[in-house]
């Protein structure tokens, strides 16, 4: 198996910004919230929290997705989030998306704020993820809906080339380098399985969802705790 080889936490230079922000996410991003959807259903009017938004992309297709969504995404990087400002603001939604500097591990909201949590390949990023990853489970509502999902790390360095010679078609040496050391930072399915299983949740909703992500889906229960606020 491959060994993990961690990237910079978070991508603040604003190269790195512009240059992640140029490769072509948008199928991916078009699938990350269809598949929200489909396991939520429509949004009901309350937050959805998107962690690590990175140029903002998510929480656009998702408000173009649905009419109801409202969003808050976070970041650890400033020149990120300016971007994500800027992204917003051109598709004609900040009405509906704040943006806000947060770090992952340590999110300052109450239990239940959310009526959704989502995250999209930052988890590769952390060098520990477990903390983050229990607070985000902490911030959904009873009946709201986890949704986490990044890339797998290859189990050899053929995988992995070949994966990104397939990803990386038409997008310049850049979009290469980001894509093979983000391979390499990855987790793979048992190592986040085994992650979700020490929070005390079901290892199994954490499957390979393409032929290079997991997706950890977990929706929590109206379990009639005071602590958290119910769903709308
Ligand atoms: C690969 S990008 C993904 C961005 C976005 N989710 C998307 O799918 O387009 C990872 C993002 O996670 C951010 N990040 C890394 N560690 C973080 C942390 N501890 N808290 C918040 N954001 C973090 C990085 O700054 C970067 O913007």
């Amino acid at each position: 198996m491959l060994p993990r080889v961690l990237e910079p936490e978070a991508m603040d230079t604003p190269d790195e910004a512009r240059d992640y922000d140029a490769m072509n996410h948008t199928a991916v991003n078009a699938r990350f919230v269809a598949d929200f959807l489909a396991a939520h259903g429509p949004c009901r009017g309350g937050t959805i929290f998107d962690v690590g938004t990175g140029p903002g992309r998510i929480p656009i297709e998702l408000c173009r997705a649905d009419p109801v969504a409202v969003v808050l995404g976070v970041d650890l990087a400033p020149n990120m989030l300016d971007l994500a400002r800027r992204n917003v603001t051109q598709a004609g939604f900040d009405a509906r998306i704040d943006l806000d500097l947060v770090d992952a591990k340590a999110l300052p909201y109450d239990d239940g704020g959310f009526e959704a949590v989502l995250s999209n390949t930052i988890v590769h990023h952390i060098p520990e993820p477990a903390a983050a990853l229990t607070e985000m489970a902490r911030l959904v509502a009873p009946g709201g809906t986890l949704m986490v999902r990044d890339l797998v790390r290859p189990g050899s360095d053929e995988e992995l080339m070949s994966l990104v010679e397939m990803h990386t078609v038409g997008e310049p040496e850049s979009a290469r380098a980001l894509f093979t050391a983000s391979l390499h930072a990855a987790l793979t399915v048992r190592e986040m399985q085994t992650m979700v299983s020490a929070l005390g949740l079901v290892p199994d909703d954490v499957t390979m969802t393409s032929d290079r992500h997991w997706t950890w889906i977990w929706k929590r229960p109206h379990d009639g705790s005071s602590n958290f606020r119910v769903c709308p």
